[in-house]
């Protein structure tokens, strides 16, 4: 295996328009996330990972982009922009754009030209057929419910949106339309940004024929069909050759409805792609399969959770790179889906499930807040919702599939993604610190509690667990980049792995402090252990690591020799 600083790195994800508001408007800005840096520089983390900042209308909240090169008119300027770059880079802190190239808004200048006519040098920047018997051409769905296609009055066809309307995707199979795309990413990377997030970028490459598929319980086409489409690795490495290869950059694929054996190809270790890719199956355990939408009030299931994490541990390791993560701004929070955000437990199940994911083979994301334990939101009422999935799933699920409101409504408000996307908790004044204006969505009212200012003053803090954590992984190539072995497979209650590194096993490369140093002299061996229930549970340590070394403990000072384990209880060893 070989070296590498995004392997050796820790990712934190803002989103920008919930994390810090400098300008009063009630929305996140540019210089809100400058004026936070030495918070992240204290946290530990090596990489930021920005949302997007460009030109938006906000239907899909700046997933939908107008203008690529210019920046997000509530976010600031371009000369904002380049402030915070510069300050980030001066305290050693890399930022990874979003990338968004599957669709643009329908407010960009492409789309408003391309539906002007049949023949317009546009048109085919986009996907446009015509009716099928009086009908979409095909089956599919749309991310966001309904149709994935939209008929245009005027000329007289359906264009393809596989997210909202407003977000028609761009056909890839046109040349001129990859020049563009990789023309805008030279032009940031000249720049000087550190990578790239890439947006569904498995979807890039549409099923040769647009042909219907087969259909899901909701009443349209599967949706993980229509990824990894025929030309997806043709393009991506088309991308790299004519921009990822000629900077140093980290590169993330979001790539909803990856296999393993896809994502052996997106991220795999020789490079002819991405570094790493964000995998959904794991998020998806806990959907509802009866309707076919993700919509549910189910906890994440802990045995098969094992099994998908551990199937994706093994399958990747030495061939390709794992990302890690439980939170990002389209996922529910992690200690209300998998822990319990009750005051008994909050911090310490916080603190278990981020011992779990940090101890693995990858590279680990923090999403902002969750170093601080923050929780999903008490949702009373559809009007306090922002995000245009949850607001149409509401609108429309109860027709489609013949679900009362009242029933859709607690599953929307548990898996929905504005309990990720609640204002940042900054301290206990008014607004959680956030803002000095009206925040665009509502505060999560635990923030009298819940906040990063208590926290950086109590040293047994969530967010004090996590810089340790990451403290951990920096100082040890066996967490970074050790063998990964389930133990207990089928225990309902404890996740527990050991990690193993053989001396010699890293061969060259370059870590994220630069040095082309040698993995360790001799062979080294972890075993992690971690709760993840309310019941009182024994384990007894396996013999060889009975006079190890405990790494970290979210219980300070419990002897983990006595064999009990307390509620949410985790600890590492390492002999
Ligand atoms: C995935 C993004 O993470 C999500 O927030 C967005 O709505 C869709 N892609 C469409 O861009």
């Amino acid at each position: 295996m070989k070296r590498a600083w995004w392997k050796e790195s820790v990712v934190y994800q803002v989103y920008p328009r919930s994390f810090c508001d400098m300008s009063g408007d009630g929305i996140g800005d540019l210089n809100g996330i400058t004026s936070k840096l030495d918070y992240l520089k204290e946290l530990g983390v090596d990489v930021i990972w920005l949302s997007p900042i460009y030109k938006s209308p906000n239907d899909d909240m700046g997933y939908d982009i107008s203008d690529y090169e210019d920046i997000m008119t509530e976010f600031g300027t371009m000369e904002d922009f380049d402030r915070m770059l510069k300050a980030a880079h001066e305290r050693g802190l890399k930022i990874v754009m979003d990338l968004v190239v599957n669709h643009t808004s329908d407010e960009h200048a492409w789309f408003i030209e391309s539906r002007i006519s049949r023949d317009n040098p546009k048109r085919d920047y986009y996907i446009w057929r015509d009716p099928k018997d009086g009908h979409e051409p095909n089956n599919w769905g749309s991310h966001f419910s309904g149709p994935a296609w939209q008929f245009d009055e005027k000329t007289g066809q359906y264009y393809l949106h596989l997210f909202s309307k407003k977000q028609p995707d761009l056909n890839w199979d046109n040349p001129k339309v990859r020049d563009e795309v990789f023309g805008m990413m030279n032009r940031w990377c000249e720049k000087g940004i550190d990578g790239f997030r890439m947006d569904v970028i498995s979807l890039i490459s549409k099923p040769e024929g647009l042909p219907d598929m087969s259909l899901d319980a909701d009443g349209f086409g599967n949706r993980d069909m229509v990824a990894n489409g025929p030309h997806v690795h043709e393009y991506l490495k088309e991308m790299r050759s004519r921009v990822l290869s000629k900077y140093d950059l980290m590169t993330v694929g979001e790539t909803a409805g990856v296999t393993l054996d896809e994502a052996k190809k997106y991220a795999s270790s020789e490079g002819t792609e991405l570094n790493m890719v964000f995998q959904f199956e794991h998020v998806g355990l806990d959907g509802n399969k009866e309707l076919g939408v993700k919509w549910s009030t189910r906890k994440l299931p802990l045995v098969p959770l094992k099994k998908n994490l551990t199937k994706w541990q093994n399958g990747l390791d030495q061939v390709a790179w794992n990302s890690l993560y439980f939170c990002n701004h389209d996922q529910p929070r992690i200690v209300s889906r998998l822990g319990d955000d009750s005051e008994q437990y909050r911090e310490r199940s916080a603190k278990c499930i981020a011992t779990c994911l940090h101890m693995m083979q990858g590279t680990p994301y923090v999403y902002q807040g969750e170093e601080l334990g923050m929780t999903n939101y008490p949702w009373k009422d559809v009007s306090q919702f922002r995000d245009i999935q949850m607001i149409n799933a509401m609108d429309q699920l109860p027709g489609q599939v013949g679900i009362l409101k009242e029933e859709l409504f607690p599953m929307v408000a548990c898996k929905g993604r504005d309990n990720a996307r609640t204002p940042m908790q900054w301290d206990d004044s008014e607004n959680a610190g956030f803002t000095r204006g009206t925040p665009w969505i509502v505060v999560n009212p635990n923030y009298t509690k819940v906040n990063a200012k208590e926290q950086l003053s109590r040293e047994d803090s969530v967010f004090h667990y996590y810089q340790k954590l990451i403290a951990l992984r920096h100082s040890s190539d066996l967490i970074v980049y050790g063998h990964y072995q389930l133990l207990l497979e089928d225990d309902p209650d404890l996740y527990v792995y050991k990690r193993t590194l053989k001396a010699g096993e890293i061969e060259g490369g370059t870590g994220r402090d630069g040095r082309a140093a040698d993995g360790p002299k001799q062979d080294r061996e972890l075993i992690v252990v971690c709760n993840l229930s309310g019941n009182e549970r024994t384990f007894e340590l396996p013999e060889e690591f009975k006079d190890g070394k405990v790494l970290i403990q979210n219980i300070e000072a419990h002897n983990i020799s006595d064999g009990r384990l307390a509620p949410y209880e985790a600890y590492v060893v390492e002999r």
